[in-house]
């Protein structure tokens, strides 16, 4: 391409937990989405997984940051700080004597307001953006995965983030029906935070119980292939001599069971709402599991037992709305019409 190094595409999901960017089709930025600011000189200390290794064991002049709540910006000046370092990464860190053109495609939730959309429009072309789309996460995650969002057909996807799980209902290339829950990742990552302190008096930090999700995470007790038990360290709340136990997949299944209940309940109010038709499309396709919480072993299966309806987790769910904004911002600049696009 002519006078491609004067202008620079980039497709950007700003997760609570992850943010990904692809440029010219490859996956530039894989970052934890955690700044750390130094409180005297309010400068950049670290940002992405520098940052998150900083996260509680900071210092009264070390803050660490997470910009994004429930999938949008909660502290602005530590997402604009966030969105240049990830747009300098994604250049490989190189300064430049001049300034390209950013272009810009970013995923958004289908509930933002519309001061949240400006929020992110604003950080962005303070980063340095000049011409930003945007695209709503769970059309970019349909995208993402593949499935045909422009036929007069019914896909159903949920995304269970860090902040929030969306439930949404798509067909010719729009969303139908969209609900929306602050129970996710973080929660479940509570909930393990909350059960270890109650049946073993272990105080666990957020990114230890993370830890534990991710070795032993489960939704149902009989899992085929259970995961070998984790062992976690830390201090006796009650004695602080540090103590280890090791803690099963079965454990982890019973102490996340509520919070899944929950998000059984929104998929059933989506469904609920949803046409017939579409509701009939649904149910042949079968409904797509994404974001990280789709990693939680046993979910598809525990959701086709209980909802009647089969569920599969899409391929690398972590990166399905990144990849739907990659396609979008692809068939952008090839010139075709993306109705699924906003400005
Ligand atoms: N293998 C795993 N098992 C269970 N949970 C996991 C696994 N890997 C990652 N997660 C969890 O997935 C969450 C992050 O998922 P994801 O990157 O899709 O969220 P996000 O897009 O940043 O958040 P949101 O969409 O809510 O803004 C975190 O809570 C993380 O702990
Ligand atoms: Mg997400």
């Amino acid at each position: 391409m002519a006078f491609s190094f004067l202008t620079q595409e980039l497709a950007m999901d700003l997760g609570t937990a992850n943010t990904l960017v692809f440029m010219n089709d490859k996956i530039v930025v894989d970052q934890p989405s955690i700044v750390a600011i130094n409180s005297l000189t309010n400068k950049l200390e670290a940002c992405g997984i520098e940052a998150k290794r900083m996260q509680g064991k900071e210092n009264p002049n070390i803050l660490t940051i997470r910009p994004m709540k429930d999938g949008v910006i909660a502290d602005f000046d530590a997402a604009e700080h966030m969105i240049r370092w990830m747009i300098k990464q994604a250049n490989g860190n190189k300064r430049s004597w001049f300034t390209p053109n950013v272009k810009i495609v970013i995923a958004i939730p289908f509930g933002s307001t519309d001061v949240e959309k400006r929020a992110v429009k604003e950080a962005a072309e303070h980063s340095g953006g000049r011409d930003i789309n945007l695209i709503y996460e769970p059309m970019a995650d349909a995208l993402g995965i593949g499935l045909n969002v422009e036929e007069p057909q019914g896909h159903m996807v949920v995304d269970i983030g860090g902040g929030t799980t969306e439930c949404a209902v798509i067909s010719l290339a729009g969303i139908v029906e969209c609900e929306s829950l602050k129970t996710a990742g973080d929660v479940f990552t509570a909930d393990i935070q909350q059960y270890m302190r109650q049946q073993y008096n272990i105080k666990v930090g957020d990114n230890l119980a993370e830890q534990i999700k991710i070795a032993v995470g489960a939704a149902i007790s009989d899992l085929e292939t259970p995961p070998e038990p984790f062992d976690v360290i830390g201090p006796n709340l009650i004695t602080a001599y540090p103590v280890k136990v090791p803690v099963t997949s079965m454990e982890i299944a019973h102490c996340l069971d509520r919070s899944l209940a929950k998000i059984e309940a929104l998929i059933v109010s989506v469904l609920e709402r949803t046409p017939p038709e579409l509701y009939s499309d649904i149910v042949k396709e079968g409904i797509h599991l994404t974001g990280g919480g789709a990693l939680i072993r046993g979910l598809d299966k525990r959701l086709s037992e209980k909802l009647k309806i089969p569920f599969s987790v899409a391929e690398d769910p972590l990166k399905a709305v990144a990849r739907g904004t990659n396609l979008a911002l692809k068939n952008l600049s090839k010139g075709r019409l993306c109705p699924y696009l906003m400005r």
